[in-house]
């Protein structure tokens, strides 16, 4: 096992679906893999391998935050040999036009965070999707008929801040929305030299306030993304 792992290698297949929410990894691996199988509990971080399509597929939490997000992809990709990282997640809205409920494509994250540039200290590091992934889950998107917007998110550490106002400045230069994981993820996935991609469901606007959800709304969407994610994971 890793340190924050308990699976033997060759337990976790080499492509993954990474909710932030533990139950999210249940509720995938329990409504859409086959003969799913527990592989971690350690901090309750719930993982599973299961098939999909025929497809062998892991899904794990990662907890919340570049920090969280970085020591279970860190270790699925040193450790376990992961190859494929989807992130699928909420957000936050930046943009007028884009709506509670619709579904976002990182094609790259900036960061307020330090974990970057503790490394990288004199440049500013591009983080950015592998087009591969990013391609595919566009394609797969537009197919579906879902609502998507392809662009840029703010990858925030915290949630709570006093800087909304400024990060609604990146809003009207583009940026699509904030979240907390997905800069991380992409830094990651270039220093490790494997593929990710960060998908988001928007849950809640910081320009449009009164754009609200039903509980069964969200959880629609957020089926339609996990679909996304898994198809994008297998497709060819
Ligand atoms: N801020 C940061 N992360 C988020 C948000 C937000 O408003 N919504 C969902 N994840």
């Amino acid at each position: 096992m890793s340190i924050h792992i308990e699976a033997k290698v060759g337990e976790i297949a080499d492509k993954i679906l990474l909710p932030g929410d533990p139950l999210r990894a249940k509720f995938i691996a329990e409504n859409f893999l086959e003969d799913a199988v527990c592989f971690n509990k350690v901090r309750g971080m719930f993982g599973f391998t299961g098939t999909y399509k025929g497809h062998l597929i892991s899904v794990m939490g990662t907890g919340m935050g570049m920090p969280s997000i970085s020591i279970y992809a860190t270790e699925l990709i040193t450790f376990y040999g992961v190859k494929k990282l989807i992130r699928i997640g909420t957000a936050g809205s930046l943009n007028k036009e884009v709506h509670v409920r619709d579904l976002v494509l990182a094609q790259a994250a900036a960061t307020t965070s330090n974990m970057i540039k503790n490394e990288w200290s004199l440049y500013d590091f591009p983080q950015i999707a592998d087009f591969e992934l990013l391609d595919k889950a566009y394609h797969i998107v537009k197919d579906l008929g879902m609502t998507v917007h392809m662009g840029s998110v703010l990858s925030v550490d915290a949630f709570y801040s006093d800087f909304s106002a400024t990060n609604i400045k990146l809003g009207e230069m583009g940026v699509k929305a904030v979240e907390m994981e997905t800069a991380a993820l992409y830094y990651l996935a270039a220093r490790y030299k494997v593929q990710a991609l960060g998908i988001m469901t928007i849950s809640d606007s910081l320009v449009n306030p009164d754009e609200d959800t039903t509980a069964q709304e969200r959880q629609t969407t957020f089926t339609d993304m996990m679909t996304v994610g898994l198809e994008t994971l297998i497709a060819d």
